[in-house]
């Protein structure tokens, strides 16, 4: 009770407020996502994500070993496929010389103790800018997890270490956990993104991937972000088919169900720190109206007070320089 109990006494100095806070970063918080394209000596810029990247493959080898010398060990990879390989099912996807299985194997030469993830889902390659297969206009579920568990197994075999089935198909880990089994990948992990909205924040990463969808929008297989135990059924569902860490995404949006996923299930939660979250921090700091690094480590420190284990962010790099 006051004037006994004074609050302010664990705030007096940065010594004292250090020493009891409970929550900070620290490079192994973090997965980063990469963009990769065709080509040589690319590292193309993203209009709509300053100071982000699509690399191809001689470029992402740099950027490999620069992210490893900052102490940064996994991440994310994700495929800008050019549009003459794109068909409704999605074929180049499982292509073993296609882009992802050859920036996997990239990865892997270069720094074999990097941590390996890759997105599966259509939309990089399908012609609808859908995540799954279309049929008379919808898209259909279960044509689809058969394709993922191709997709998952082809990037297993190119070496991946875990797969982030990112599509909201109903029962698709079941279907990968299945495939990765019968094709003997027992160690590959699946981190799926259990509870993904349908969410106006992916924008900028559609236009770094050239992934939008060409007809109508994600809401039949994509959360309605006005529920939240729905996201609580999704986590239960994703674990029961065989899932190693569950996502939650977006992340500043959503941190009410990082928070609930957290307390509820005792696997690693992971929040994504989407694109459209990037651009709106960055766009804000480039007018001068946030201070940069302050709003980045806020609202990443956010994301581990809310519970996350593991941040998705394409800040990584820059907080990690900044840590020291
Ligand atoms: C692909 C995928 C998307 C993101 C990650 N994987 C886009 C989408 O679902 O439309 C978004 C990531 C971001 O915005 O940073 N299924």
């Amino acid at each position: 009770m006051y004037p006994f109990n004074r609050n302010r006494r664990l705030r007096q100095s940065e010594a004292i407020r250090s020493l009891v806070r409970e929550h900070s970063l620290s490079p192994q918080d973090f997965l980063v996502p990469l963009f990769v394209v065709e080509g040589k000596a690319v590292k193309e810029t993203i209009p709509s994500m300053p100071n982000y990247y699509r690399y191809s493959l001689d470029k992402l080898e740099e950027e490999i070993k620069t992210l490893w010398s900052l102490g940064l060990r996994a991440v994310l990879l994700f495929v800008k496929v050019d549009d003459t390989l794109k068909d409704n099912e999605g074929t180049e996807a499982i292509n073993p010389k296609g882009l992802m299985q050859r920036a996997i194997q990239r990865v892997k030469e270069v720094c074999p103790d990097m941590l390996v993830m890759t997105d599966v889902a259509l939309d990089p390659y399908s012609s609808f800018g859908h995540d799954g297969v279309v049929q008379n206009g919808k898209i259909v579920n279960d044509p689809t997890t058969v394709i993922l568990a191709e997709m998952s197994v082809s990037h297993a075999r190119a070496g991946a270490d875990f797969v982030a089935p990112s599509d909201m198909m109903d029962g698709r880990v079941f279907a990968i956990r299945q495939a990765l089994e019968e094709a003997s990948f027992i160690d590959t992990g699946i981190m799926s993104y259990s509870a993904k909205y349908a969410s106006g924040f992916y924008g900028p990463f559609r236009d770094a991937l050239d992934s939008a969808p060409g007809f109508g929008d994600k809401k039949t297989y994509q959360m309605d972000f006005g529920n939240s135990q729905e996201a609580l059924r999704e986590v239960a569902a994703d674990i029961d088919e065989g899932a190693d860490i569950v996502m939650v995404k977006p992340g500043m949006a959503c941190l009410d169900i990082v928070s609930q996923v957290a307390q509820n299930f005792h696997v690693p939660v992971a929040a994504y720190q989407v694109s459209g979250e990037y651009a709106m921090i960055k766009a804000a700091a480039e007018k001068g109206w946030l201070d940069h690094d302050q709003i980045m480590i806020e609202s990443l420190t956010a994301f581990k007070r809310a519970g996350a284990r593991i941040i998705a962010s394409y800040f990584a790099k820059d907080v990690v320089k900044l840590l020291g």
